[in-house]
């Protein structure tokens, strides 16, 4: 490992089916007012809802509610929460639901207390929060974002088209603790599973396909995307298998929480072709990645060719004998490509609602990086967007 860097993540996980008693551990080291947050009611259905408002109330809280925040939460719905948020007078945040909700109530905990505009602040100039912010716990519904073990906070403009991740510096920012209970998670629609299993894969991709030197991070990489396509499959075939979704929650919040980052420079274009999709279309986070990745992997390749043959032998098994290396390159896309079709992942951006006349303006909105193994110029983007519209 070449780079220099620092780790420290402070979230404390407690994962299995019993983890929810661990609310009460933790809720006794926050104030009284407790914000509850959470999405448009599938935990009311499951009977989550009910199990966390039992803790709450036993642990004396005094509890206010956010509901409703959408998947892709949206500026106008953080506003609403902050002012739900200073009301209450929140010493805590509770967040229970996926990636959408523990975001959201991130970007609630740094807002709640600052002056500024939250989107000006945050979203347009990328600064870190000069205000108290509230602490944040989570329990998980939905795997795939990372979000229970990360400081990143994704919200979406939709009156500018603008779908912007922040992804704070200061680890106060990440979750005081997440309850990870994968049975919690076997109520996700198919749907829904699968996308989050594209989306703990891309996440791996995107820190994996970077970077020349022999990093610790790409054999752990390895091993988790192992892991996803192994338990992926299983979970496809019977999606009340235990162990399966157990492990896939395992390897989604690994795959991001800024382990397999260090000594990396990362690529993340992926995501960031995703997340303009996703401010045009609203579609699901996963399913953006998966209708955009392999037009954006194939045109990459040959910039970074050694990196792909491992991933195509190392991850997918593929036999070089007497293949060039951008022929066992290749290859390894194509067992990619492969397995998102046995899970069945949106491969096309037409099935998401994007259409031909989007293009030049999801290339507009898409944020360039530098990290990869190709410095992508706006008119590549309009190509890659096409092909995924093929
Ligand atoms: O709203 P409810 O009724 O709860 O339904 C949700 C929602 O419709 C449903 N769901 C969640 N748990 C369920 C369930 N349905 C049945 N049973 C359960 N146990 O699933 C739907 C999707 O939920 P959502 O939270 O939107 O999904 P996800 O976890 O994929 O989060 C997506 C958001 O996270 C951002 C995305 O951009 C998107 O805004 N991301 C956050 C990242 C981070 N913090 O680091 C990184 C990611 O790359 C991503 O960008
Ligand atoms: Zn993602």
């Amino acid at each position: 490992m070449l780079g220099n860097f620092s780790f420290c993540n402070p979230t404390k996980l407690y994962f299995g089916d019993e983890s929810l008693n661990f609310l009460n551990t933790e809720l006794p080291k926050y104030g009284e007012n407790v914000v509850l947050i959470y999405g448009g009611g599938s935990i009311k259905k499951n009977g989550i809802y009910d199990a966390v408002i039992k803790i709450l109330e036993e642990n004396g809280k005094n509890v206010a509610e956010i509901s409703h925040v959408m998947p892709n939460p949206t500026v106008d719905k953080l506003y609403e929460g902050v002012d739900i948020a200073r009301k209450h007078h929140a010493d805590f945040l509770l967040a229970v639901g996926g990636g959408s909700v523990c975001d959201y109530a991130k970007a609630v905990s740094v807002s709640v207390n600052c002056d500024e505009d939250p989107w000006e602040k945050y979203y347009l100039r990328f600064e870190e929060p000069t205000c108290e912010t509230v602490p944040v716990g989570c329990v998980l519904t939905m795997v795939g974002t990372g979000s229970e073990m990360n400081a990143g906070a994704v919200i979406t403009n939709p009156h500018t088209h603008q779908k912007i991740g922040h992804v704070f510096a200061d680890e106060k920012i990440m979750p005081k603790f997440a309850v990870l209970n994968p049975k919690y998670t076997l109520t996700l629609p198919h749907y829904q599973m699968v996308s989050g299993v594209y989306d703990i894969f891309n996440h791996i991709c995107e820190q994996y396909f970077s970077g020349e030197d022999d990093n610790t991070s790409d054999y752990i990489s390895e091993g988790l995307m192992r892991s996803v396509i192994h338990s992926s499959c299983a979970a496809n075939k019977d999606p009340q298998n235990y162990e399966a979704r157990s492990n896939l929650m395992w390897a989604a919040t690994w795959a991001l929480n800024t382990l397999v980052s260090k000594g990396k420079s990362t690529d993340w274009m992926v995501h960031m072709i995703g997340q303009s999709v996703g401010a045009y279309t609203n579609a699901t986070h996963g399913m953006t990645l998966a209708a955009v990745s392999l037009p954006y992997y194939r045109y990459i390749l040959p910039y970074g060719v050694k990196k792909f043959k491992r991933f195509a032998m190392n991850v997918w098994n593929v036999d070089p004998a007497g293949k060039t290396d951008e022929q066992v390159a290749r290859e390894g896309l194509d067992a990619m490509e492969n397995w998102m079709k046995e899970l069945g992942l949106v491969m096309n951006l037409k099935e998401l609602g994007a259409t031909e006349d989007m293009l030049e303006g999801i290339a507009d909105g898409t944020i360039i990086m530098q990290g990869g193994y190709k410095v992508l110029e706006r008119n590549e983007i309009v190509e890659i967007l096409k092909e995924s519209l093929k």
